[in-house]
């Protein structure tokens, strides 16, 4: 015995579907997720029909309020999905069916599930870029305050994971702080751009009933209609820009995880993670292990995997709709997911984390990290060209290495011997202090930078 066909669309199918055609082609599993919004675009449509004369009034008045009950059974777990009615919005409009009747045949006048399925996903996906945008305002917050705390703590600064320069723990963390903030500018960016509605493009060429785009656009919240129909159902450019703005905040967050699980390790000792966000071994007693930000520094993976695959969806796609594009769900689900996620752990992580500034200014000292320092007094103070002050100081990091000691513990006549117009007034730059607090150059680290920098931040946050 076959199936009897598609009650929504078998009218010229004599019998239903293989199982393994159903189950492929069934997007239910997932796009149940977009049931409110799925609900608030066909409540708008119905609601545009009437005010049009394209359906009467008490029809609207029906199928709003049976959409309303739908709502509240899919919210209370109460609602049965079918797989056989493949989609959220066949599920919806099947049930509508059961609640009241013909009248719900009337909701899909003037529409198709292209433009139904493009506007519930450009919903949903402007609803993360907030709720993303809030996660990120949070972290940004953590980190200024890290920031607050140790503003003049002293810290080495890197280059190819080799001491550089010493810095300030504020000035660290407020690099982080310039990188979200761009992060929430991209999600702006993306939200303003992705914000038309492609609502009446209907199957792909629009309409001949005299519909109102405006009118559901409005009620949407959506700035305007989409332009060109086509375009309107075949477009995942939203979806994307969410993906690669989303890739970008997970490769921020995986560098401040890495950070984070090098300057927790037993090496370096620069911060120390809360109870709340280490983990312990089985078997050996004595770990406290930053699984959490490794799993931050993961979700790139994962984030990335998901931009990649849409991508690769969309790049041989004719207009207008292909079933292909049903595959664009899964891909924006997880990756937001993962990054609410990782945005959380990460808040949580910085908030608790306790900087350790004795530490940091030990390490700060180590690896002639006030090299340059040196070779700027040899510019400043004996007018040398830096190319030669740069040589002349090579051999003094030379000379303290072969004994054993930083710069600073150079005796003046071992510093003479390498160049003899050398005095004692060099050893005010070779303190780690007195380096930073001399980088006031625009964007540099010297402490009353970074104070008016966090001033600055604590007022964008509030
Ligand atoms: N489940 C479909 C999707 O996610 C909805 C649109 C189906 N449109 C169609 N013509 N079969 O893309």
């Amino acid at each position: 015995m076959t199936k009897t066909s598609n009650a929504m669309w078998g009218g010229r199918f004599a019998a239903g579907p293989d199982a393994i055609m159903e189950a492929i082609n069934a997007s239910i599993g997932f796009d149940r997720r977009l049931a409110a919004q799925d609900i608030a675009g066909s409540r708008a449509h119905a609601a545009m029909l009437a005010a049009t004369g394209i359906v009467s009034d008490s029809d609207a008045d029906a199928i709003r309020e049976g959409l309303l009950t739908i709502l509240s059974e899919i919210e209370a777990g109460e609602f049965a999905f079918s797989t056989a009615l493949e989609d959220i919005h066949m599920n919806v409009e099947a049930r509508l069916r059961e609640l009241i009747g013909a009248p719900a045949g009337r909701l899909h006048t003037a529409r198709s599930r292209n433009d139904q399925v493009a506007v519930d996903l450009r919903l949903w996906v402007r609803e993360q870029c907030d709720a993303v945008d809030t996660a990120l305002a949070a972290l940004m917050r953590a980190l200024v305050g890290q920031a607050a705390q140790g503003a003049d703590w002293v810290m080495p600064g890197f280059t190819h994971l080799q001491v550089a320069q010493p810095v300030t723990w504020g000035h660290h963390m407020l690099a982080y702080v310039e990188m979200f903030a761009r992060d929430r500018g991209r999600f702006a960016d993306a939200r303003a751009r992705m914000n038309e509605s492609p609502l009446g493009a209907a199957a792909l060429a629009g309409t001949s009933f005299p519909i109102d785009r405006h009118m559901t656009a409005a009620a949407l919240g959506f700035d305007r209609p989409m332009a060109n129909s086509l375009d309107a159902v075949s477009d995942r450019d939203f979806a994307l820009e969410f993906l690669a703005a989303a890739s970008i905040c997970a490769m921020h967050l995986s560098r401040l995880a890495e950070e984070l699980v090098i300057w927790s390790s037993a090496q370096f000792r620069f911060v120390k993670m809360s109870d709340r966000w280490s983990t312990g071994s089985s078997i050996m007693p004595q770990k406290r292990n930053p699984d959490a930000a490794e799993l931050i520094r993961a979700k790139i993976g994962r984030i990335f995997g998901a931009n990649v695959a849409l991508m690769t969806v969309m790049k041989g796609l004719p207009l207008a709709y292909g079933k292909d594009m049903q595959e664009d769900k899964e891909q924006v689900f997880d990756a937001a997911d993962n990054l609410m996620l990782a945005l959380a752990a990460m808040t949580g992580m910085v908030a608790d984390m306790t900087a350790q500034k004795d530490v940091l200014r030990g390490a700060a000292a180590t690896g002639f990290s006030t090299a340059t320092d040196l070779a700027d007094w040899l510019v400043r103070t004996l007018g040398l060209p830096f190319r030669e002050a740069h040589h002349v100081t090579g051999a003094l990091v030379a000379e303290a290495e072969a004994r054993g000691g930083d710069l600073s513990d150079l005796p003046l006549d071992a510093m003479q011997a390498v160049h003899h117009l050398i005095t004692a007034d060099v050893f005010t730059v070779l303190g780690v202090e007195n380096s930073v607090a001399s980088r006031t150059s625009y964007g540099g680290t010297a402490p009353a930078n970074v104070r008016a920098q966090i001033a600055r931040w604590e007022e964008v946050l509030k």
